[in-house]
């Protein structure tokens, strides 16, 4: 295997020039590596940065659309596209994968893995993928249900198909395979619905499991797999956990370092979130929200680092990690970097797992500091809420989510897609797991029932939300442990990014800008119209000596389905777009599609709506919406015609539209529970109209107040 690492000393020239001098002559050796993005992350570090300069300051001004290409989907798209030969590999909605010529965007081949859609239902967070490995002649992506591929990398026909979860259980895999030796490592989520995490390990020519390794233990009475469980068994309590899976899911994030053969893989949050159910004992439950180091070749556990011991808040640390070389007091030391959804930004020893720094990137409530000889966070009143209700930032969201970071070492910055965002967080009176593709937070449906800002439609609330519910890009210095420039942006949920060695930060929006910035100062150089929010990072790539920068463009994920925002650009259909210096291609102009109320009239009584309400939240907000708008990804329920009303219980209970994504709830609602839900609907569509019909001044008076208080809050919390 060759080392396509391309790491330099951040401040040592002569050392720079050696490796950069070490990178060209493998460029050389190595022509699968000459596009300059052949795996996941550019390098096995993940550090999501260019060489390639061609785009550049100065040529900037000429960057313009090369091609593009329609997926045919309105779902999220995530994937961080793979460049091989000339030929760019991607992925869309539904796990399924695209073979492209990177010159001409000509479809060579595509392949449907053919996702049951009712399977869709386990996804918390959209039916997204964020894309294939290549390895030889073949292409690895993991399915929705679980399964992991090998195509042809020439046919795009089915090499080897294996299933890597208990297809009992509501698992997912939306992660991208990662590489290790001949390996293929695959992770997988499920973590809101009960199941237990785990990585392993595939035999690239056969689809053999090598290795497989639990992030969380089993039960207790019985012997666990392996000697790091038998430690991590002791931190937990109760018999929730093993009854009902204990989370732990590596659903995204991996890195791997082939000189100390150590593969990082990043561990989820607890199931469910509540610690007070989850492990009513106590105990810090190993391994939620950590990273764990493993031998790549044996799966063996090496280290492991608790970002938040105890989970209580869906702060996973499965977030995007980079290993760099980093000069600290003097002494290079190999490190590993994260910012988990918790909001420290951690700068780790990588061969040891010692905490080198943790310092946070944004307001945190939860703990006042990570304690530097403990390497253990620092709980403040508000991190419980056995007791009492709490506002607690940051929100499950996360301080950063999924949306991979970049580390430019000219800069000397990471830069980081990052939020600011709260939660209410409540115990429940009572709570029973339910079994399936069935939320199970432990504090979530209480909360949320009684949350006022879960009744309302969230554009009604955003001027107060967008002090609240703020997205930023952050340029973090980790050596100085502080940010070295912020830019705002206009909606909370955005792109991941990409640096280049010309100097340049590209990151796509939510307003659906592709933008991008000046590494050192970041100041804003370009930008163009994606015609749709952006989630995906982008990458760079050269054919023939010409560099090209690609991203898939299509809203969606978690936030996309849940959280409506009014600087977010929805609409177009989810593509691929690829930009070059004097590209003169063009999208084609989209008319906005208009939301058609015509409902029933509204005769439900304040018991009705509040009960409709609270099963709504439960069960339905996740894909349809926050106050029931939906951001164009599954249907707007306030919009149903009058079929569908006539029709609502065998969509809602029988699950008539289960082909096609929407199963059906009649194990956990009964014909009267979807008839209070249906009539919620209905008050919902009826204050959309009155909404529509209000006033501008009215509006006008309401959104200063909104606004002031928003900003009230902020400074408060
Ligand atoms: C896992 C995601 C998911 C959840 C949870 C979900 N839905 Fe759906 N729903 C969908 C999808 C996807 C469709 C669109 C199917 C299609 O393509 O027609 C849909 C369609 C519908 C439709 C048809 C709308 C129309 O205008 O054609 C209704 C009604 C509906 N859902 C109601 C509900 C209710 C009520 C709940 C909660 C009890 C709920 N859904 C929960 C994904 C979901």
């Amino acid at each position: 295997m060759i080392n396509r690492r391309f790491q330099r000393e951040s401040q040592n020239p002569a050392a720079r020039c050696w490796l950069l001098f070490l990178c060209a002559l493998w460029t050389l050796e190595a022509p699968a590596d000459e596009s300059g993005w052949s795996l996941h992350g550019q390098n096995f570090s993940e550090q999501r940065l260019s060489p390639l300069t061609q785009i550049n300051p100065q040529s900037l001004q000429d960057l313009g659309l090369a091609w593009f290409f329609d997926t045919g989907t309105r779902r999220g798209l995530e994937a961080s596209p793979i460049v091989v030969d000339g030929v760019i590999y991607t992925t869309g909605s539904w796990s399924r994968v695209y073979a492209l010529d990177g010159k001409s965007g000509a479809l060579i081949w595509s392949f449907d893995p053919e996702v049951p859609r009712e399977w869709g239902a386990n996804a918390c967070c959209d039916v997204v993928n964020r894309g294939v490995a290549v390895l030889g002649d073949q292409v690895f992506v993991g399915t929705i249900d679980g399964r992991l591929i090998a195509l042809d990398r020439t046919q795009g026909d089915v090499r080897w198909s294996t299933l890597t979860i208990d297809p009992g259980k509501p698992y997912t895999i939306t992660g991208a395979p990662r590489l290790v030796g001949d390996s293929v490592v695959i992770g997988n989520g499920g973590a809101e619905y009960g199941v237990r995490g785990y990585v392993s390990a595939y035999d690239a020519a056969t689809g053999a499991l090598k290795w497989r390794f639990y992030t969380v233990p089993g039960n207790p009475a019985q012997p666990q797999e392996s000697a790091a469980l038998e430690r991590a068994v002791k931190t937990w309590t109760g018999d929730q956990f093993w009854r009902f899976g204990g989370g732990g899911t590596v659903w995204d994030s991996m890195a791997y370092d082939p000189d100390l053969d150590l593969l990082y893989i990043g561990v989820g949050n607890g199931s469910p979130w509540n610690r007070d159910i989850r492990s009513p004992e106590g105990g810090d439950n190993l391994y939620l929200s950590s990273i764990v180091a493993l031998e790549g070749s044996t799966g063996e556990y090496r280290w492991h680092y608790q970002t938040t011991p105890a989970d209580n808040w869906d702060y996973t640390a499965t977030q995007h990690m980079i290993l760099a070389n980093l000069p600290i007091e003097g002494v290079s030391r190999k490190v590993i970097m994260q910012a988990p959804k918790n909001g420290f930004f951690y700068v780790l020893d990588r061969v040891t797992g010692a905490l080198l720094s943790a310092e946070a990137y944004v307001p945190v409530n939860w703990a006042s500091e990570v304690d530097p000889e403990t390497g253990r966070p620092i709980e403040t009143d508000v991190a419980s809420y056995r007791d009492k209700d709490q506002l607690v930032r940051p929100a499950p969201f996360g301080a950063h989510n999924w949306q991979p970071m970049a580390w430019n070492p000219d800069s000397g910055l990471v830069y980081i897609p990052a939020m600011e965002n709260f939660s209410l967080y409540s115990n429940p009176a009572d709570y029973n797991h339910q079994d399936g593709p069935h939320w199970n937070t432990g504090q979530n449906d209480g909360a949320i029932q009684d949350n006022p800002l879960a009744s309302i439609d969230p554009l009604y609330a955003a001027p107060l939300l967008k002090h609240l519910m703020r997205g930023q890009l952050i340029a973090w210095d980790p050596l100085k442990g502080r940010a070295a420039w912020r830019q705002s942006l206009p909606s909370m949920w955005n792109g991941g990014v990409l640096t280049t060695a010309s100097g340049l930060v590209f990151q796509g929006q939510g307003s659906g800008e592709l933008v991008a910035f000046e590494a050192q100062s970041g100041k804003k150089l370009w930008s163009t119209d994606a015609q749709s929010g952006i989630i995906a990072p982008p990458i760079s790539y050269q054919i023939d000596g010409e560099q090209y920068l690609a991203v898939m463009a299509g809203w969606g994920g978690a936030i996309g389905l849940v959280l409506a925002q009014p600087s977010v650009k929805q609409g177009a259909p989810g593509r691929l777009l690829v930009y070059k210096i004097g590209g003169e291609a063009t999208l084609p102009s989209e008319a906005p599609q208009g939301l058609f109320l015509d409902p029933p009239p509204d005769t439900a009584s304040d018991f009705e709506i509040a009960s409709g309400l609270a099963l709504y939240n439960q069960h339905c907000m996740r894909c349809h919406g926050l106050g029931a708008v939906s951001q164009g990804l599954v249907p707007d329920l306030r919009a149903m015609s009058k079929t569908t009303h006539e029709i609502f219980d065998a969509i809602v209970l029988d699950g008539v539209l289960a082909p096609v994504g929407m199963i059906g709830f009649e194990s956990v609602m009964t014909k009267q529970d979807s008839e209070h839900v249906r009539r919620y609907l209905i008050r919902a569509a009826h204050d959309q109209v009155a909404l529509q019909e209000e006033s501008s001044q009215w509006r006008g008076v309401r959104d200063w107040f909104f606004d002031q208080i928003g900003w009230l809050a902020a400074k408060v919390l």
